[in-house]
């Protein structure tokens, strides 16, 4: 039987790539994120190209916290079960401390910290509930240190990396999976105005990899693996010095 995986962010980047990918390895998809006309257009696109798919689309703000609940019991019922949630809604605002932005900080904490956490939990009920699951976290190599500019963003992304393994630990034997993942850098809108971008894969290159990870279970991993699997822990080493220049 196919596998049944909700996807948050779905409209773009990452979580687009993944969608396709996962459609051509015959899953059934859930896919949201607040911008409901572009989850139309990619419905639309995969069932085109896999007549046979099921797909099916819910607006998802992973800050409207209480609604959370609603949209993955939504989704579970319209694909008949869920195995996996792919936790991916993110932002990438980056902002100096001091200087007036506080703003940003608190919306970066809110979506990829808080939102995030509502919405494993949501899915974490329902796997319990179930007897099973497979919890997929997107997190970042950025989680690993602290850069400049991106204090909200590594704080957010390292909370979640650390929410994500308390979580393994509490559903121990519980036949629930959790998996972390910790993206380099994938071409997408996230990113594509830095003007640096080293390792940059493509965004369907890192969507077959992480689908490959998915499929494996496994507990954690950079995307790609790499190099980033050998400079992540480097990085944490680095001095303030060479990590001013960033
Ligand atoms: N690209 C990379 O190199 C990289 C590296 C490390 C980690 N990541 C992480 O990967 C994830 C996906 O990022 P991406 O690179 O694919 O960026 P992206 O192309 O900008 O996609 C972000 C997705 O998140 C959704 N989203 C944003 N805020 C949301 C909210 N409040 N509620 C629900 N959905 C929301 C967006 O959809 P709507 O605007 O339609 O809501 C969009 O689908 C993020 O968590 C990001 O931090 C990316």
């Amino acid at each position: 039987m196919s596998k049944k995986i909700l996807i948050t962010g779905a409209s773009s980047g990452i979580g687009r790539a993944l969608a396709y990918e996962l459609a051509g390895r015959g899953y059934a998809l859930a896919l949201t994120a607040r911008r409901l006309d572009a989850l139309e257009e990619i419905r639309d696109d995969l069932k085109t190209r896999h007549p046979s798919a099921t797909v099916v689309v819910h607006p998802l703000d992973v800050v409207a916290y209480d609604t959370v609940p609603d949209v993955v019991a939504a989704c579970a019922e319209d694909l008949g079960g869920l195995d996996i949630l792919f936790a991916n809604a993110g932002i990438g605002l980056g902002e100096k401390v001091g200087k007036g932005r506080f703003a940003e900080a608190r919306r970066t904490i809110e979506t990829n910290l808080l939102g995030a956490m509502a919405t494993v939990d949501a899915a974490v009920a329902y796997f319990l509930q179930q007897g099973s699951g497979h919890i997929v976290g997107v997190c970042s190599v950025t989680g690993f240190l602290g850069l400049p500019r991106m204090g909200s963003y590594g704080a957010a992304k390292a909370g979640f990396a650390l929410y994500l393994k308390s979580l393994r630990a509490e559903v121990y034997r519980k036949n629930i999976h959790v998996t972390v993942l910790n993206p380099g850098y994938i071409d997408t809108p996230l990113n594509d105005m830095l003007k640096s971008r080293p390792f940059l894969v493509s965004a369907e290159k890192g969507a077959a990899m992480i689908a490959g990870m998915i499929e494996k279970k496994v507990k954690s991993s950079t995307v790609p693996v790499w190099p980033w699997c050998i400079l992540g822990p480097l990085l944490r080493w680095l001095p303030t010095s060479v990590i001013a220049r960033f």
